[in-house]
């Protein structure tokens, strides 16, 4: 069983947590997720995956990329991310989240309502992922086609203290997955 914060009891399986997987575009981090998922739901788990691109269709439709938009995108997904771990579903979060002040927040949010929250860096080198460059993004921002490129022209703060941080050059995205699997194996979460 484990104890929430309000001291209530869970039986096990029912605890939900969110992981919240930050990178670089290209770093990995959808591919990771979807491994990641799929291995959950096979154990019989509830997940979902609030991936940047989806979100940005539709709950954060009309957002830009400045700071301050960035950080907005940012906070609506962690109250999503919150309100599903606090009722018993593993959330993953495949968003870059370039800014630690506004990962900071989704985690005291977390914090507030004593619902597990990880932060795994998905700790490609910019140079790796400019050369998968899945959406053509680098080649676009190299061609001048495009500015506030995260990680080239615009900021990214690595997570100083990550639950996990993965080498995708070293790993495959199963191996990966597999590591976060094991994160929430020790916390007791599956
Ligand atoms: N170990 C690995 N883990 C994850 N992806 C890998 C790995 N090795 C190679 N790749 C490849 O890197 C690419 C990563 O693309 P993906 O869309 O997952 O990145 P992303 O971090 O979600 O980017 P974005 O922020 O633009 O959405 C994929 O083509 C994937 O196959
Ligand atoms: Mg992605």
């Amino acid at each position: 069983m484990t104890t929430t914060a309000r001291g209530r009891q869970k039986p096990p399986g029912a605890q939900g947590a969110t992981v919240w997987l930050t990178g670089l575009p290209s770093a990995g981090k959808t591919t990771i997720a979807r491994f990641l998922a799929g291995r959950l739901r096979a154990e019989g788990h509830r997940v979902e995956v609030l991936d940047g691109d989806e979100i940005r269709r539709f709950l954060s439709a009309g957002l830009g990329f400045s700071r301050e938009d960035r950080n907005t995108n940012v906070q609506r997904i962690g109250l999503v991310a919150e309100v599903l771990a606090r009722n018993g579903v593993l959330a993953v979060v495949p968003v870059i989240a370039p800014y630690a002040d506004s990962r900071e927040a989704v985690r005291k949010r977390h914090e507030a309502s004593g619902t597990p929250y990880f932060e795994v860096h998905v700790a490609t080198p910019v140079e790796v992922c400019s050369e998968r460059d899945v959406k053509g993004l680098y080649a676009r921002q190299a061609a001048g086609r495009l500015t506030g490129l995260t990680g080239v022209d615009d900021p990214y703060e690595p997570p100083l203290e990550p639950a996990l941080a993965l080498d995708t050059r070293s790993q495959t995205p199963e191996q990966s997955a597999d590591s976060v699997h094991a994160v929430l194996a020790a916390r007791g979460l599956v």
